[in-house]
């Protein structure tokens, strides 16, 4: 295996399960060329230091292009139009500054403290809810019975979303997230289906605007939808940008989180037992989590300029991976880097990336996951883990299980 090819190993399904020994062969040269032209940078100082540089553009989304339908006025009129309208309205997290920064602002606005702290009552009756569902059963996957329904069922609740429409977002939201894979983005068929799913979704997104303005309510799409005068706002095609991005950045990767979060416990045993009896370690364990099995292992960006970075010239308009993940376990930066140790001190991970583009759910992605693992940990009975390692989903970025089967005693 020569070193110009080692992140296609990391995408390859083979390595999912443990990425991590690639990691630490990729990082001995901290920014590395692979064979087709992209720089992986892996190093902590060297993502830090990338993270925070202007050179680097987020608007490296390969322009929406709806395939050939055989209808003519589909093709020649509807499709360029939606087209259009899609890459000069790309969602935040693909855009630069100027725009990135106020759309930002704008959204940061919505979440309010009250807005959070009522979402903290909400995640608490799901959490129960669907815990008490799993009464008489002696095996449960953590993934579709826990994991995967509950941030749905609190993105759409912040965002005003009506609850018997959840389970539809859950669908889009699936499709969508392979927006975020690099190597998905290229597959005419995913691209198909994503466009298929963000059409549906932003007609769905124009009704719900046009109800939020008629029938304001106390929700976050109220909010965006009817801005107070005089304070800036986006337009219908931002907005609805806007709440896909949410809804698909805050579902996947909070899936993930949850359920790394289970299965690391469940192989260090002794930690789950200390977070039963101690729900205040939660906060500590998350931010450990977050650094040594996170939800998003990396993020591309496109160099602006030649930028020279620990020893390398990245030239201009190279892709660039920022291997998030690889930057939390590195050596240089961290003791033992491979030790799942919450009491670690100067915990400075790059779970919720950094810079500009930080993640803007990261606390309401703490207190869904703090919620969730306290209380899996205090009412699922004497739980094992009944297959290690668990199957793992495709996404190399976006990386987590896509089964994670238990074994359990009953509930409490
Ligand atoms: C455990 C759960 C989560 C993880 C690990 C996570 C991780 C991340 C990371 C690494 C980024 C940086 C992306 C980049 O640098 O290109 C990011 C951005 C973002 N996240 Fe999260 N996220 C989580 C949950 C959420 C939630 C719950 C929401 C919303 C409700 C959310 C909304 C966003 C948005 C809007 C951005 C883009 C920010 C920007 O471009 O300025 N995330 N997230």
């Amino acid at each position: 295996m020569s070193d110009d090819t080692l992140f296609a190993e990391v995408t390859d399904q083979a390595n999912r399960a443990n990425p991590y020994p690639l990691y630490h062969r990729l990082r001995e040269k901290p920014v590395s060329r692979q064979r087709d032209g992209t720089y992986v940078v892996s190093s902590h100082a060297a993502i830090r230091s990338l993270m925070f540089d202007p050179r680097l553009s987020s608007e490296d989304l390969p322009p929406s292009q709806r395939p050939p339908t055989g209808n003519p006025f589909k093709d020649w009129i509807v499709n360029p139009i939606k087209n259009h309208i899609v890459n000069t309205h790309r969602p935040l997290i693909f855009r630069d500054p100027p725009d990135h920064d106020t759309l930002r602002g704008i959204v940061m606005e919505q979440f309010t403290i009250p807005r959070v702290r009522g979402v903290h009552r909400g995640v608490e009756d799901i959490v129960g809810e669907l815990i008490d569902r799993l009464r008489d059963r002696d095996e449960l996957c953590l993934v579709e019975n826990f994991s995967y329904p509950l941030p749905v069922m609190v993105i759409c609740r912040l965002l005003g979303v009506p609850e018997e429409d959840e389970q539809q977002f859950q669908e889009w939201a699936s499709q969508l997230a392979t927006a975020l894979e690099p190597d998905a983005r290229g597959d005419d068929e995913t691209r198909q289906a994503t466009a298929a799913a963000f059409d549906a979704i932003a007609d769905y997104m124009s009704g719900l605007i046009r109800e939020k303005r008629r029938h304001p309510a106390d929700d976050m799409l109220s909010g965006l939808a009817n801005p107070e005068r005089g304070r800036p706002a986006m337009g219908d095609a931002d907005l609805i940008a806007t709440s896909v991005l949410l809804l698909v950045a805050g579902h996947e990767t909070t899936v993930n989180l949850i359920t790394n979060g289970m299965l690391t416990l469940l192989r260090h045993p002794d930690e789950l037992e200390r977070l039963r009896r101690d729900p205040e370690r939660a906060p500590r364990l998350i931010e450990e989590l977050l650094r040594y099995e996170p939800p998003v292992h990396f993020r591309t960006r496109k160099a602006l300029d030649d930028i020279a970075v620990a020893g390398t010239v990245i030239p201009k308009d190279a892709p660039i991976v920022l291997l998030f993940a690889a930057g939390s376990r590195d050596p240089a930066r961290f003791a033992n880097p491979d030790r799942f140790d919450p009491d670690r001190e100067d915990n400075q991970h790059f779970g919720f990336g950094g810079g500009l583009h930080y993640c803007l759910g990261a606390p309401l992605a703490r207190i869904e996951t703090e919620i969730a693992l306290v209380a899996l940990s205090r009412r699922l009975k004497a739980p094992r883990l009944l297959a290690d390692p668990p199957p793992y989903r495709t996404g190399a970025s976006l990386r987590g299980p896509e089964k994670l089967r238990i074994g359990i005693g009953g509930i409490a």
